[in-house]
């Protein structure tokens, strides 16, 4: 008789749940939606980043004609989560700058083009969150490169390119953020600062120049784009300074993290810029954006990378035979407590998913990323929105699966071929043909209270 009363109260909540769930999804959601009043706002904090003149999306929605025009397609990539593009699951990490939208913007973008994409109301305001090439804030610097001109049917073309900067003293740098100019060019950039002390480099004009390579930088190099001193030894360097994949969005760390202290005169150096494929003639004139502090680094950023080129072995190694969905594994255990600032998933086109985490000695799991369908064109360093922290003897897993059946729309091969990891000049080949798994985290020594640090990105000054 008791257990009668608890199955009908149990019934009833779980009624009143369920009943709630669907209802709070068309709740909110209104009933004759505008452009001006409900659609202007999802799109300009959502769309807008990329869909504007210069940005890195192929068309502008800056327009209501624009919008009004593609809105039959905008219902379609936002009800199946194409767009915005952002390939970490929601449910299992959240990062800095997330786009996604909620059910309910979803359902009122549906609900107004349903009923015709009205615009209503014309007296609104509708623009993008910031009108300058830079997803922090207005640099204090912009550095150009040399423009890179691809020829229709280029497949990788590397080059290392460099620009040589002077300043009236010596500087601390905040963040470095790379921006091409036509999206969809650059596979990959790695960038490093060459510093040059006083009175060490005299000789030769302070400009932009570029090779073309196959073999990354080296001391010929360096001599061929008169980057070495004037005594001829090789500069100082710091490595890794700045990077970029395509989606990527420049991040500044609190003050005091991260950061770099430069000379008067330092170059920045693309030391092999990846570019490519591509299917039409096209020109890319990339910037550094550089961003200055009066704070002085006090906290050093490392590198860990995982897998490919980095300190953990791939299990069983990467080889993806043709017709073969496989999975991998790689792992490692820190000896140190770190804080976590970004971590940064790579693979190619093969890329299925991709899942991260790390498991503490004490056996509790700590959510890194979860990507269920990888996508190639969208390849984010992700910043967490507070430090996290991961303890000494933590080991750290990373997780990918590789699809090379034709079902994969990215496959490059078609038919299907075996592709593995190809190591060339003493390195994996990062050839967009040849396969990577890379797992990349930055950090720095973890000090108590740095897991309510937040890395948020302060409010953009227009
Ligand atoms: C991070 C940059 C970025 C953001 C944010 C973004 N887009 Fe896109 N969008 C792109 C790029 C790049 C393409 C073209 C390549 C592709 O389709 O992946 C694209 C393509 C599209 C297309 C054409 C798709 C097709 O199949 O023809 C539509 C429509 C679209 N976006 C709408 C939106 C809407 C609506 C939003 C916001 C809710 C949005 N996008 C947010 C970068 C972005």
């Amino acid at each position: 008789m008791k257990y009668k009363y608890l199955y009908i109260i149990v019934f009833v909540l779980v009624t009143l749940t369920i009943g709630c769930g669907s209802e709070s999804k068309e709740a909110g959601v209104p009933e004759n939606p505008t452009f001006g009043e409900h659609v202007a706002p999802i799109l300009a904090k959502n769309c807008l980043p990329c869909h504007r003149e210069n940005g890195a999306a192929p068309f502008s929605l800056e327009r209501f004609d624009a919008v009004k025009k593609r809105a039959k397609t905008i219902a379609k990539v936002t009800l199946n989560r194409i767009m915005p593009p952002w390939p970490a699951d929601p449910n299992y990490t959240h990062f800095v700058g997330e786009k996604v939208l909620t059910e309910q913007e979803i359902s009122t973008i549906q609900r107004w083009v349903e009923q015709g994409a009205v615009e209503g109301n014309a007296n609104y305001v509708y623009v993008a969150p910031q009108h300058f090439r830079s997803s922090i804030r207005k640099p204090d610097l912009v550095v150009p490169f040399d423009s890179v001109s691809l020829r229709e049917g280029d497949v990788d073309r590397f080059f290392i390119s460099k620009s040589q900067v002077q300043l009236n003293r010596k500087r601390y740098i905040a963040a470095l953020e790379l921006v091409p100019s036509s999206m969809g060019m650059i596979h990959h950039a790695n960038g490093h600062l060459l510093l040059y002390p006083e009175g060490t480099k005299k000789k030769g004009a302070r400009t932009t120049g570029k090779i073309e390579t196959t073999r990354g930088v080296n001391t010929k190099s360096f001599e061929q784009l008169n980057l070495l001193l004037d005594d001829g030894s090789v500069p100082m360097r710091v490595h890794s300074a700045f990077n970029y994949l395509p989606g990527v969005e420049g991040i500044e760390y609190p003050p005091g993290i991260g950061g770099y202290e430069v000379t008067r005169d330092f170059a920045a150096v693309m030391n092999d810029v990846h570019y490519g494929p591509s299917d039409t003639n096209l020109t890319d004139k990339p910037v550094l954006n550089v961003f200055f502090t009066d704070v002085a680094p006090k906290r050093a950023t490392g590198e860990l990378m995982l897998g490919t080129n980095g300190v953990s072995k791939i299990v069983p190694p990467l080889v993806v035979p043709a017709n073969k969905i496989t999975k991998h594994s790689t792992r490692y255990t820190i000896d140190a407590d770190i804080s976590v600032l970004t971590i940064n998933p790579h693979l190619h086109q093969l890329g299925k998913s991709f899942w991260a985490f790390a498991i503490k000695p004490n056996g509790d799991t700590i959510h890194l990323i979860r990507i269920p369908r990888w996508n190639f064109n969208w390849q984010y360093f992700y910043t967490f929105k507070t430090m996290v922290r991961i303890p000494a003897g933590s080991e750290i897993v990373a997780i990918a699966e590789f699809d090379n059946t034709r079902a994969n729309p990215y496959n490059p091969n078609n038919p299907p071929k075996t592709v593995a990891e190809r190591w060339e000049f003493g390195g994996a080949s990062m050839r967009a043909s040849d396969e990577m798994f890379q797992f990349i985290l930055t950090y720095t020594a973890y000090q108590k209270g740095d897991e309510s640090i937040s890395l948020e990105r302060k409010k953009s000054k227009p």
